[in-house]
């Protein structure tokens, strides 16, 4: 039986909350621990679907892997597979970092078309791109990518759209490669320096993480190494959207305030209080927000998964917003569920012109996506009344103990 959360809103959330890891640097810097023949320790792991499936890929392919706590132990040294199963694959987004991982360690590896959140279409031709100029040949055979490469070989590729994921790919591989990779017009994201930083505690060389060209000088061998990774950039984003979204005041704790820039900006513009600590935002947004303006651009513009919590807070917003979605083609699929809930919102292409209404009413949502998923956690958090939200499968891919969370700041949440 799918479970629900249920929330009654239409009341302040206060109180301090922690954010957990980063989903996007897990996901990118678990698999990169298999092209190492010895064992990593990698710290700050947040208890998330994605982790548990990535986990179970790894395993297959050979790999022990254990969780204590947060600490995922990866050792490798029994690794020999490079089949990645497809029921898995299609699981999640991130299966196709298997590819440059498998292409470095094996020369050879086999990934179905990947799954992961259906915002747009969503291509893999920037990655096929950078693989193939390493030296990889991939075809796609019946929905399985079959790459195969004698040797991988350093080169300079020129990314035409700036996109995490190859760009993470390509560094995968581009580390037990021969020689230099130049990568120009990469992502610039938190958790791209964070692989760089794994990358380089493992012996790689990398220069340049988050700036748009990032030079990674192969080695033959990669050692194992203990590594904590990054706070979730989205996560605290999310939690400052549901401070404002409520009228609240949260604390959040063991953050990077600097990754967050934009959002705090918005929030600032909104009139919402962003106090900024060495390690934690405290959002205190006492009266309703003025409408914005938010267009999301790739790092350190404002992020396109922040786009559908932050789009929640406009809704009963004073005046009128406009949200431009300029990285995902179909990312406003939580609009539906909004105007059940009374949201006053216009489409139109990647344009949604928000009018603010006074409140949202509570009512029953499903959730398309996994920060659809959020934004309706914010709007059932503010809505008076109750909303129950189905499909929350996709929220437990990328957000660690939500429930219990959410009550430590005085929401009155439960799950079925
Ligand atoms: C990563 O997805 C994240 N997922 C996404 O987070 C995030 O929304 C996105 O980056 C942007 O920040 C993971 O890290 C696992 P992209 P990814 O490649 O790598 C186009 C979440 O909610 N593109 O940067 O798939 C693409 O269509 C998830 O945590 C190509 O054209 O994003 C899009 O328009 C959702 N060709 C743009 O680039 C390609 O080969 C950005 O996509 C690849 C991408």
């Amino acid at each position: 039986m799918e479970s629900k959360i249920i929330i009654n809103g239409g009341r302040p959330l206060c109180g301090e909350v922690t954010v957990s890891g980063g989903k996007n640097s897990a996901v990118a810097i678990i698999p990169a621990a298999l092209m190492s023949d010895e064992i990593c320790y990698i710290e700050n792991i947040p208890k998330i679907e994605d982790v548990i499936v990535l986990k179970k890929m790894m395993e297959t392919l050979g790999a022990e892997v254990t969780i204590e706590g947060n600490t995922m132990k990866v050792d490798p040294s029994n690794v020999s597979k490079w089949i990645v199963p497809d029921d898995l694959a299609r699981e999640m987004r991130a299966s196709y970092y298997l590819m440059g991982t498998m292409l470095a360690k094996f020369g050879k590896a086999q990934v179905a078309f990947p799954g992961g959140c259906n915002i747009g279409s969503r291509p893999m031709d920037q990655h096929l791109k950078g693989l193939n100029a390493l030296g990889a040949k991939i075809d796609l055979k019946g929905g399985v990518y079959v790459c195969e490469a004698d040797k991988l070989k350093g080169c300079e590729i020129y990314m035409d759209v700036s996109s995490v994921g190859a760009t993470v790919n390509i560094m995968l591989a581009a580390a037990r490669a021969e020689g230099v990779t130049t990568i120009v017009n990469a992502a610039r994201e938190p958790h791209i320096v964070d692989l760089a930083n794994f990358l380089s505690a493992m012996g790689a060389t990398v220069k340049g993480a988050g700036t748009p060209t990032i030079r990674i000088k192969g080695a033959s061998k990669l050692r194992g190494c203990r590594y904590s990774i990054l706070p979730d950039q989205i996560e605290t984003g999310t939690w400052m959207a549901l401070a404002a979204a409520t009228r609240g005041d949260i604390k959040i704790r063991g953050c990077v305030p600097y990754h967050m820039e934009s959002a705090s900006v918005k929030l600032a513009e909104m009139g919402v209080e962003v106090i900024e600590g060495e390690d934690y935002i405290r959002v205190n947004a006492k009266n309703r927000p003025n409408a914005v303006h938010i267009q999301t651009l790739p790092y350190p513009g404002f992020p396109t998964d922040l786009q559908q919590p932050f789009t929640v807070i406009l809704s009963t917003a004073k005046g009128t917003s406009m949200v431009i979605e300029t990285i995902f083609e179909s990312r406003f699929r939580h609009v539906d569920e909004l105007r059940r809930m009374g949201a006053n919102i216009q489409i139109s292409g990647d344009v949604a012109v928000i009018t603010g209404v006074e409140s949202l009413s509570g009512a029953d949502v499903v959730a398309s996506d996994l920060r659809a998923g959020a934004a309706l956690i914010v709007a059932g958090a503010m809505a008076k009344g109750k909303t129950t939200i189905s499909n929350t499968k996709y929220i437990d891919r990328g957000y660690e103990d939500i429930v219990d969370k959410l009550i430590s700041v005085g929401a009155d949440v439960s799950r079925t």
